[in-house]
């Protein structure tokens, strides 16, 4: 796509931008299976590491099958609002929030954050982080009166992390005013944008410092990669530290990855509006279900996050839960009837997948700390896919014969 030509929808954006020009004219930007590149001189050599020159030096480092993805990700990070950020894709979500938070914080800091969040976030913060010195502050950030008082009692806290819709919880804070407070306080603030894709939210609109993804969910779409990215508005220190603290921890991705992240995320607007759609209409058909207890969707006046989720995402997600009236055995009887939607804990696909918490990947947890997050016997966590919604409704209707 020409410079100059300024795409106004948001597939056209994702289809084309970030797309350069390779020397053999491939339609894809191949992927380029090369540790390191090749310079004319010793001359050119010394031009690169200094940073005069532009170019390739060492696949860590970067190389241009993660370029496309980045740039992508990027442009659909700040469509609409005439700005700059910089994104350094990673091997991981988790390889991305350990970059982010290990370029920002040094010993002696304090990380605030709500007390819902993705468990592999959870382990880093409260089981690594401590032996840096850092300590991770846990509230429920949608007290907005509360964590002004605790960002402006303690001024160790250097950073505010936000991750919504949360993982496993569905729970949604808000975006806009916790970075007003933030910035009050000259605190930064690094929200993870997984479950809502830059499609339903663009958390750079509300003046944030930096957005993480995990790349491996509905960015990529299929699940045929793990991935992660960080992007920064402020490029001096994208450039300097962070991209420094990036390459010394060495989480870069891989070519493949990068070509099939790239290759997932033309179609975004299109799955999202699917997923979105369909993850409505089940939860409004499981909400007058007998079998049902409660459900949990954002995008159900009946959420306590409904306002928030309205406010900034242009639909609700895909994501939903539901507890089940019969509790621990109606989850592994519902899970082991299931016909077509899959029984595993990862999200973002195309295909329905569920996950029955308590059996699986709580299965470990005590009853009560379980119930503290929300996570009672019944409960099933859904990643609502993009098959025909009659279909995912026929499996639920018999796997729910319970
Ligand atoms: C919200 C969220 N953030 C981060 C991660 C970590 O991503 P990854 O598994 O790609 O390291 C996950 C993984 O499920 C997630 O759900």
């Amino acid at each position: 796509m020409d410079k100059d030509f300024n795409v106004s929808g948001w597939s056209s954006l994702a289809i084309h931008a970030g797309h350069e020009e390779n020397d053999v004219q491939a339609h894809l930007t191949p992927i380029y299976a090369s540790s390191t590149f090749v310079y004319d001189s010793a001359e050119q050599g010394m031009r690169r590491f200094s940073g005069e020159e532009k170019g390739y030096i060492y696949s860590r480092w970067g190389n241009p099958t993660f370029s496309e993805a980045e740039r992508k990700i990027e442009a659909m990070e700040t469509f609409g609002l005439n700005m700059e950020v910089k994104g350094i894709l990673h091997a991981s979500g988790m390889a991305a929030i350990s970059t982010v938070l290990l370029a920002t914080l040094k010993s002696g800091d304090k990380v605030l954050s709500h007390y819902s969040l993705y468990g592999g976030t959870e382990e880093l913060t409260q089981q690594l982080l401590p032996g840096f010195g850092i300590e991770r502050i846990i509230m429920d950030l949608r007290d907005l009166n509360k964590s002004e008082d605790a960002m402006k009692n303690d001024s160790a806290i250097k950073l505010l992390y936000i991750e919504t819709p949360a993982n496993p919880t569905i729970q949604c804070v808000d975006i806009e005013e916790l970075s007003k407070l933030a910035r009050k306080y000259n605190i930064k603030v690094v929200v993870d944008n997984t479950f809502a894709t830059p499609y339903l939210q663009q958390p750079f609109k509300y003046d944030v410092d930096f957005v993480i993804h995990s790349t491996t969910k509905f960015l990529n779409g299929h699940g045929t990669a793990i991935g992660g990215i960080l992007l920064g508005k402020d490029l001096e220190l994208m450039n300097t530290r962070v991209k420094k603290t990036h390459k010394m921890l060495g989480g870069n991705t891989s070519p493949f990855d990068a070509f099939l992240l790239t290759q997932g995320m033309k179609t975004l607007e299109l799955r999202m509006k699917r997923h979105c759609y369909n993850a409505m209409e089940i939860a409004s058909y499981l909400s007058a279900h007998t079998a049902v207890e409660k459900v949990n969707y954002n995008g159900l006046a009946s959420h306590p996050d409904f306002e928030i989720a309205q406010k900034q995402m242009k639909h609700a997600g895909a994501m939903l839960s539901f507890e089940l009236k019969k509790g621990l055995a109606g989850g592994i009887h519902f899970m082991n009837r299931l016909k077509m939607c899959v029984r595993t804990v990862s999200l973002g696909t195309v295909d329905t997948l569920l996950s029955h918490p308590a059996s699986m990947t709580h299965y470990g947890v005590g009853k009560e700390e379980r119930k503290k997050y929300g996570i009672t016997d019944g409960l099933i966590r859904m990643n609502v896919g993009i098959e025909n919604l009659e279909d995912i409704i026929k499996d639920l209707e018999q796997s729910l014969d319970i």
